[in-house]
């Protein structure tokens, strides 16, 4: 019996923070490690572009998330590890995938309305189509499930519309999707409870290679609440409601022992072991050992895994439609 398969991305644009980690990348190796699954992991470096970036930067910026990859655990025996442009299939059945996509949809996408926001100066067609070419990144491999974050939900929405679209239109093709989330599935930004942790917003973003004074840094000045209890409450508490998940991701022990743990304390003490904590546990990931060969021979392998399996199935996307392929 051949095991149900799995894909994600991570875009390379900036460093990654300990959102991406926790609400995603950690899940990827823990979800490759079950053995349960066939996993894709991919670099999304199409998606990067529709943000503002340094030309002379991307290709580092690409070889981050897969060394992030690497470092993580993921493992390029157990997990098929590429990158999106390699494979062009990706933009093709993007193309036909938008022609079924209803421009009233896509322009009520949060994403796309926040970052419109952000990057006023820069509102690009490929801004507006970006879910269009993540339903195609997912669709292409029939892939049973995504692990994501919660802000991707939306996106994950249209990919199973469009699945739904192609197949009710052309005959049974398209595997329509469903997401796989952890329990940190939105973690906000240290400064602001109310936003995301988001590259956008450096200052809240705990990066995974910051240094252990960085590291010092922002959790000292990490937004508190009013009253002085280490008590997880999403609701009342944000701020320390955050910062105890990420406690828990990282410690492994349950928000109720941790509560116990520090029912006496104050918030310093609370934060001086968040701290020590993290500097540990993401120690790897400012060790810069990973070598080149070790990225290249990942993602050649990777690369053709991918390339077959998309190539076959938009084949068989040209014919459903009555392209000559
Ligand atoms: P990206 O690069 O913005 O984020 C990568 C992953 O990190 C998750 N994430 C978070 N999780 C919890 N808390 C946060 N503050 C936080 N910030 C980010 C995201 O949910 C995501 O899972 N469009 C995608 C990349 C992509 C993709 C795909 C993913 C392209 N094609 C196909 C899955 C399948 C994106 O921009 O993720």
């Amino acid at each position: 019996m051949s095991k149900p398969r799995l894909i994600s991305g991570i875009q390379p644009s900036g460093r990654l923070h300990i959102g991406n980690y926790l609400g995603a990348l950690k899940n990827f190796v823990d979800l490759q490690n079950s053995g349960k699954y066939e996993c894709f992991f991919f670099v999304a470096d199409y998606h990067s572009l529709t943000s503002n970036y340094d030309k002379d930067e991307k290709s580092k910026e690409i070889n981050n998330v897969i060394k992030s990859y690497l470092i993580a655990g993921l493992d390029p025996k157990k997990s098929n590890i590429f990158i999106q442009s390699s494979i062009l299939e990706h933009a093709n059945l993007a193309w036909i995938l938008s022609t079924l996509a209803p421009y009233g949809n896509l322009s009520r996408m949060t994403q796309f309305k926040e970052k419109s926001e952000k990057q006023k100066n820069n509102i690009n067609v490929g801004l507006f189509y970006y879910p269009v070419l993540m339903a195609s990144d997912v669709l292409l491999y029939d892939a049973k499930y995504v692990p994501v974050g919660e802000d991707q939900i939306q996106h994950l929405e249209l990919t199973r519309n469009l699945a739904r679209r192609f197949n009710k239109k052309f005959g049974d093709t398209l595997l329509e999707p469903k997401p796989l989330m952890t329990k940190a599935t939105r973690i906000m930004s240290l400064n602001d409870p109310d936003s995301k942790m988001s590259k956008s917003i450096p200052n809240g973003c705990l990066f995974l290679d910051d240094s252990p004074e960085e590291i010092n840094n922002k959790i000292s000045k990490a937004v508190t609440d009013s009253d002085l209890k280490i008590k997880f409450d999403p609701k009342k508490k944000k701020a320390v409601s955050n910062l105890i998940i990420i406690y828990s991701e990282f410690s492994g022990r349950s928000i109720k022992e941790i509560e116990y743990d520090f029912k006496d304390k104050s918030y310093a003490d609370f934060k001086e072991n968040l701290t020590d904590l993290l500097v540990g546990e993401l120690s790897v990931f400012r060790d810069d050992s990973i070598k080149k060969s070790r990225i290249k021979s990942t993602l050649k392998k990777g690369n053709q895994k991918a390339k077959k399996i998309a190539a076959k199935k938009l084949k068989e996307v040209k014919n459903k439609i009555g392209l000559i392929t």
